[in-house]
């Protein structure tokens, strides 16, 4: 482990903050402690403002994040902070996202409001952390221009969120604690679920592909999987509490547990995840087309639990530009493992990333793409217009395409996308399928929407008493991207 910049600012920190905690504890013991320290400042704190104090994580990006931003409310939570979603609060942590330019700037935009509440309300704290804050130039910006922010942390230590809000509380000034890489994995630390019926479980963490566009393998650091006893525990725990539907996170987990000891592959693990009673659905992401097996497309057509929907991210048609991209797949590969996997699960639903204005994209690249969208016929496709990200190989390459070709093409791929998603959106009208009812449906609250196995929405009447439940709906009718259903028995008992 080691702590790459910005050592001026906090040079001491760790030898201080070790004097304050107990020697011999393991990393989860020593956050505990710290959780405990945090707490009383913050009761302090209370008290003297005569009211509890208030807390408001914003995620920005993937889903990784999203469940990094569940670890550090269930950290605030136990700290005693009330948790809200208006960035009014005390505490306004931004965790943050650098896949794209326009993450990047959102935040910037972002704290710009929260100067405003920091003005009216002093006491506020303000927190970054995230993927962005990997990222030594995006700090030096905030440092010299955001210099009300109170912490800044990175993605390799955010299981230290308390040990800084204690500092915080004991040292003026912007307190910076950013790691370069990391080969800990701190399990056991309080985590606040968004959704009581279902949740995301990290499987592992990093990267280790350097597609040449992508930041993740820079901020996100090196490929680490979990063993699979812990991640099995924490699904037996998730069940035992009411979970329902698990989604396995990772950026690449068809290449999971490579590099354990003794090693595991992925299709294994999924097994294992099968057998645990309670957990009715299973999904992951992402599936990187090159690591994609044979064993993993049996292990899912055989299960009664991996829902029908894979993210197979496809980023470009073209073979060279596919090999420039550094994804180890080319056009013909992508499209015969896409035919195998709707031959062997025909029910499943394909989705896709597509990036377009690759360097030195031309427009025979380009049409490569179209082709391959029109023959795999994706459910759904996220197509971004490429971001030149600093510290790439593709940053530096020659022939960067001009913005007015790139949205010409994005347009031009939309439009296809969506004319092949709508034709693969209504093949289940008329049957009826099993659908996890999520929430009340927000334009009309007779109604709720739930998710199909195949990820697809359906809207139906029900009451919020059955979010969590599974449902038989008769599928009546598509609208477009979604369903419009009807119970037809009774909610399911476990089988
Ligand atoms: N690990 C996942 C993707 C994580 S990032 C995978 O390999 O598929 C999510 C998506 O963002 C990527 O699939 C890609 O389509 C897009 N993306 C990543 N870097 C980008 C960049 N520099 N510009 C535009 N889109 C990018
Ligand atoms: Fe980025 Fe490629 Fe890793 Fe996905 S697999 S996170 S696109 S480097
Ligand atoms: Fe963004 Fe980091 Fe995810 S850069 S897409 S939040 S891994």
């Amino acid at each position: 482990m080691e702590r790459a910049m910005n050592d001026k600012v906090n040079t001491m920190f760790a030898e201080e903050i070790g004097q304050t905690a107990p020697a011999g504890l393991s990393e989860a013991e020593r956050q505990r402690f710290f959780v405990k320290k945090a707490a009383g400042y913050v009761a302090e704190e209370s008290r003297a403002l005569g009211r509890p104090l208030t807390a408001a994580v914003t995620t920005f990006g993937c889903q990784m994040n999203a469940r990094d931003s569940e670890k550090l409310s269930g950290i605030l939570r136990e700290i005693g902070y009330r948790l809200q979603e208006e960035e009014d609060a005390d505490f306004v942590i931004f965790n943050t996202c650098t896949v794209r330019d326009n993450a990047n700037q959102r935040v910037y935009g972002r704290l710009g409001y929260l100067h405003a509440n920091k003005k009216k309300n002093p006491h506020m704290k303000i927190a970054l952390c995230g993927c962005m804050m990997q990222e030594p130039g995006a700090v030096e910006k905030i440092r010299n221009s955001y210099d009300f922010v109170d912490i800044i942390f990175g993605t390799h230590n955010i299981f230290k969120l308390a040990e800084l809000i204690v500092r915080s509380y004991e040292q003026k000034g912007m307190l910076i604690d950013i790691w370069e890489d990391t080969s800990q994995i701190v399990e056991d630390l309080p985590i606040q679920r968004k959704y009581p019926f279902k949740s995301g479980v990290n499987i592992m963490f990093g990267c280790n592909n350097f597609c040449s566009y992508c930041i993740v393998p820079y901020v996100r650091g090196r490929e680490r999987s979990r063993q699979p006893k812990d991640i099995l525990q924490e699904i037996e725990r998730l069940a035992a509490d009411g979970v329902k539907e698990v989604m396995l996170l990772g950026q690449n987990v068809n290449s999971y547990g490579r590099n354990l000891e003794p090693p595991v592959s992925f299709g294994e693990l999924l097994r294992e995840v099968e057998k645990i009673e309670g957990i009715r659905r299973i999904r992951f992401m992402t599936s990187h087309p090159k690591d994609l097996s044979d064993d993993l497309i049996r292990v899912m057509a055989d299960s009664k639990k991996i829902c029908r929907h894979l993210h197979l991210p496809l980023q470009s048609g073209s073979s060279r530009l596919l090999k420039l991209m550094n994804r180890r797949y080319d056009k013909e590969q992508y499209l015969a493992l896409a035919a195998k996997i709707r031959k062997a699960i025909p029910d499943i639903s394909i989705t896709t990333d597509i990036i377009v204005g690759f360097p030195g994209e031309t427009e025979e690249d380009f049409l490569d793409t179209l082709d391959v969208v029109k023959q795999v016929q994706f459910e759904n496709a996220f197509t971004f217009i490429y971001s030149k990200r600093t510290g790439t190989p593709a940053a530096s390459m020659d022939d960067q395409i001009p913005d007015k070709v790139a949205h010409e093409r994005f347009d031009r791929l939309l439009k296809l996308v969506q004319e092949t998603a709508r034709k693969r959106a209504g093949l289940l009208t008329g049957t009826v399928q099993t659908v996890l009812a999520e929430s009340v449906n927000t334009q009309d609250d007779s109604l709720l929407t739930g998710r199909l196995s195949n990820n697809s929405l359906v809207h139906f009447p029900g009451t919020p008493d059955m979010i969590g439940g599974l449902y038989q709906i008769a599928l009546l009718e598509c609208k477009g991207f979604y369903y419009i259903g009807k119970q037809v028995k009774g909610e399911l008992e476990d089988e």
